[in-house]
């Protein structure tokens, strides 16, 4: 962790042993964040060794690039979504022409949590903003403040499997009905404050504010993640990752996934269940005719999540789920 840069790597040891890494072995590191993981691959794969990293916000960029300056003849850090990961990696391929691992560590940094402008946190005073790329057009203000009733209530059906969802998106477009001035254009490029959104979660979910000690988690916990998701288009994203970072492993080469909702584990364990199988027919074939042939071995069989010591240390880590496989 550095100074400027307020994020504990999850679950650190648990990839480096699963993705061994050894002197002149190269890695993908594809959400370089604070640059945990990479640290810890360059000071296995030295001498020789090369870390190709990837990362869309240019704060963690920035903090990375100090903190492994002393690695910067054997990492390469690529401010470029992991959704293009093989076109990166062609480029790099003379560098880098075999990668024997991969790492992806989803989700959001405590960095970017913990700063109220990037207003990720409900509890903050920030703008609305949610993106991972401060450079991408679409906030999540301009998405509460301009999508229509019926695409709220698919987007918080489908990001955050949010019981209420037809309810709440009625209650947001009355809602900012009496919000918005006539010169709507000022009001999307000021941003909701965050403040002002949870208060009207609250309002439209009937919860005055003097309740939320007896909630569990925030009641707008989901409505958060929900938001998040569809900004930064991260289920989609991963969903094309996975067949980008299986087909430029080498064989025998290792992908090591960490989810941190059910929503993003899901997207894994049927990716690898599915490249695991030799059928991948319909259970009422009489037979096969798909052709499929597996692709990887599943190195866990259920999920590694951190032990007690790792949550006490860092309680943003209880909900990391770790899987791992290996290309055939
Ligand atoms: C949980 S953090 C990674 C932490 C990192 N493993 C470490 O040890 O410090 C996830 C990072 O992924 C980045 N990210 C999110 N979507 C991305 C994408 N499509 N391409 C590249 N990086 C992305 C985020 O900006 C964030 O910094």
């Amino acid at each position: 962790m550095s100074a400027d840069y307020q994020h504990q790597s999850v679950l650190t040891k648990e990839v480096i042993d699963y993705l061994q890494p050894r002197p002149g072995q190269n890695f993908i590191d594809s959400t370089l964040g604070g640059g945990g993981h990479s640290e810890e691959l360059l000071k296995k794969n030295k001498p020789g060794g090369k870390v190709l990293a990837l990362e869309i916000d240019p704060h963690a960029v920035v903090a990375s690039q100090r903190r492994l300056a002393r690695n910067k003849d054997r990492i390469i850090i690529v401010k470029r979504s992991y959704v293009h990961l093989k076109e990166i990696w062609s480029k790099y391929k003379n560098t880098l022409p075999h990668i024997d691992g991969i790492v992806i560590d989803l989700g959001l940094s405590s960095d970017q949590l913990d700063r109220a402008n990037r207003g990720f946190s409900f509890s903050d005073q920030g703008p609305l903003d949610m993106r991972f790329d401060p450079g991408q057009k679409l906030t999540a203000s301009e998405i509460i403040l301009t999508w229509s009733e019926s695409e709220l209530v698919n987007m918080f059906r489908k990001y955050g499997e949010i019981p209420n969802a037809k309810h709440l998106s009625h209650g947001l477009v009355t809602w900012r009905q009496d919000l918005a001035p006539s010169d709507f254009v000022k009001q999307k490029q000021k941003l909701l404050k965050t403040s002002a959104f949870v208060s009207a979660i609250l309002r439209i979910s009937y919860i005055p504010e003097r309740e939320l000690p007896r909630f569990r988690r925030h009641p707008a916990t989901l409505v958060f993640q929900a938001l998040r998701l569809a900004v930064n288009h991260e289920l989609e994203n991963l969903e094309q990752f996975l067949p980008q970072a299986l087909e430029i492993l080498r064989p025998g080469g290792r992908l090591a996934v960490i989810s941190f909702h059910s929503l993003e584990d899901r997207i894994v364990k049927d990716f690898f269940k599915d490249g695991a199988k030799d059928c991948i027919c319909p259970p009422q074939n009489p037979i096969c005719n798909c052709n499929h042939r597996s692709k990887l071995k599943i190195l866990i069989k259920k999920i590694i999540q951190p032990g007690a010591a790792e949550i006490k240390a860092n309680p943003r880590s209880r909900s990391a789920k770790l899987r791992v496989i290996e290309k055939i």
